[in-house]
């Protein structure tokens, strides 16, 4: 079946005009010189997207941004749900704002994100969290100015979930983070339903932003000295399908490619499942694209891979790694892999470690299988301990290390084009990634942040590379 065409709608009017009404009542109720948010983001890139709308309208509403949450007239936490550390985590740290609230009455604390797209998290944080003044959900972000008006002006708490009205809204106004390494959202929400995983449960299904939309995004970025742009999606791989003049994915990033700059373009996450030939030649004939597939596996077992719902196999996964790196020099493969799904076993697990050894990944994000409420996997059966699982994820850290220590020596003398991302505040030192997205750390002065700089490698340690600007870094 043909999948749904989605069209665009624009953030209406009213929400300018409630972000105007926030301003004027911000003017009476803040504590400084002006309102001042504290916003903290957890969670994937999609979420770090969605912050920066929310800073953009909070901008709008009249508010700068602080570091300190004592400082701070609007508290929000963006949340995730991913993992159950990740909840954890953000509980925890709600319940620290308890005493915040005390002292200070008169400040807006909300939780937003994709936990509270949960039903039993906004409960639980209803029942047990009363100082939270505003809850809502990622379906919610399009009138965020509204809801918040609404929790100032009455007092009363305001919860917000399962708003999703299977439509994409463009004309945020956008506060970046950065301003030379930027994110550009293509999509969202995901189909796939992995069994393990919450997130079509709480971001819905996939939507595809329109192409003209993205590519004069990308153009805007790259004219006001984006170097490193990175294109959002759960599964980049069938962005175009909801489209009135469907698209692929390689179609759209060799259009952005062909705009002129000294830029690296970037994209998150490939599937496995739908990661195509025609990719991987847009990547070797490409002039931005970095010479880096962050591709996700999960397994090496089959019978895992099936388990998941992943819909490929080991050999289909290898098919298409071998192709890239046949295609693309000095390819940079990064993955994803979930220890202990439920019914694993060590000789699954075994095939895990194969697959690694094969491979050849620069960096792996590695995770324990957890439980997430609503998923197939949560009812499946899962004999084996937590200490046991442990115990693997610790094996294939260790397996990992020697890759990543014999793949980082491997380039020492070669020189790598860098980009200067940052200063370390202890040693003075840079920091700086490769196109491969590998750190290396040097020597040179702070105003070379933001920019392209060749380097030659002179030392690998573990999966971290020393070396030496060439030109002096002139
Ligand atoms: N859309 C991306 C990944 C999104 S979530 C993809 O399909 O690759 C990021 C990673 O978190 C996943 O790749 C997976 O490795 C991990 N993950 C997701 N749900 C998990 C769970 N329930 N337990 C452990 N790890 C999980
Ligand atoms: Fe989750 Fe799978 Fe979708 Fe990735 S592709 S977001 S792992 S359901
Ligand atoms: Fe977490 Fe939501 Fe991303 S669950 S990983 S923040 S899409």
């Amino acid at each position: 079946m043909a999948d749904a065409i989605i069209k665009a709608d624009k953030l209406s009017e009213s929400q300018y005009e409630y972000m105007q009404l926030i301003a004027e009542i911000m003017e009476i109720r803040k504590r400084g010189d002006k309102p001042l948010a504290f916003i903290r983001t957890y969670g994937c890139q999609q979420n770090v997207a969605d912050s920066e709308k929310i800073k953009g309208m909070l901008m709008k509403s009249g508010f700068g941004f602080t570091d300190e949450p004592d400082n701070a007239d609007f508290i929000l936490f963006n949340t995730c749900a991913v993992r159950e550390h990740a909840e954890d985590r953000v509980f925890g740290n709600v319940g620290a704002l308890k005493n915040l609230k005390r002292k200070h009455p008169q400040i807006l604390i909300a939780l937003c994100g994709c936990m509270m797209e949960q039903e039993h998290v906004a409960n639980r944080i209803y029942n047990s969290f009363p100082f939270v003044g505003l809850v809502f959900g990622t379906h919610s972000l399009h009138h965020f100015p509204e809801l918040m008006y609404n929790s100032l002006v009455n007092g009363k708490r305001v919860f917000e979930r399962g708003n999703d009205d299977k439509k994409i809204y463009e004309g945020f106004p956008v506060r970046r983070d950065g301003d030379f390494k930027g994110w550009l959202p293509i999509m969202y929400g995901c189909n796939n339903f992995c069994t393990y995983c919450i997130v079509p449960y709480v971001r819905g299904r996939e939507r595809s932003r329109d192409r003209d939309v993205i590519v004069s995004e990308a153009r805007n970025m790259i004219q006001q000295g984006y170097k490193d742009i990175t294109l959002l999606g759960q599964n980049v791989n069938s962005y175009g399908k909801t489209l009135e003049n469907p698209v692929s994915f390689a179609q759209l990033i060799s259009e952005i490619d062909a705009i002129d700059g000294d830029y690296w373009l970037r994209f998150m996450t490939s599937h496995p499942k739908d990661c195509s030939k025609e990719l991987i030649d847009a990547i070797a004939d490409s002039k931005h694209i970095s010479k880096h597939l962050h591709l996700p596996f999960q397994s090496g077992s089959d019978r895992v891979l099936k388990a998941m719902n992943r819909h490929y196999d080991r050999k289909r996964y290898l098919d298409i790694i071998n192709y890239a790196k046949e295609k693309i020099d000095g390819l940079s493969l990064t993955s994803d892999i979930i220890v202990g799904f439920p019914g694993e076993t060590y000789e699954d697990f075994k095939q895990t470690l194969s697959l690694i050894r094969e491979v050849e990944f620069t960096s792996l994000f590695t995770f324990i299988f957890s439980p997430r409420k609503g998923t197939p996997a949560e009812k499946m059966e899962d004999p084996i301990s937590a200490e046991e699982k442990s115990k693997w994820f610790r094996e294939l850290l260790d397996v990992q290390e020697e890759i990543a220590a014999k793949r980082c020596s491997s380039m020492v003398g070669q020189t790598e084009k860098v980009l200067i991302e940052s200063v370390k505040e202890k040693t003075g030192e840079l920091n700086g990634r490769t196109s491969g997205n590998i750190i290396v750390e040097l020597d040179g002065d702070q105003s070379l942040i933001g920019t392209f700089q060749d380097v030659k490698i002179t030392r690998a340690r573990n999966w971290i590379l020393k070396g030496k600007i060439e030109n002096g870094g002139i």
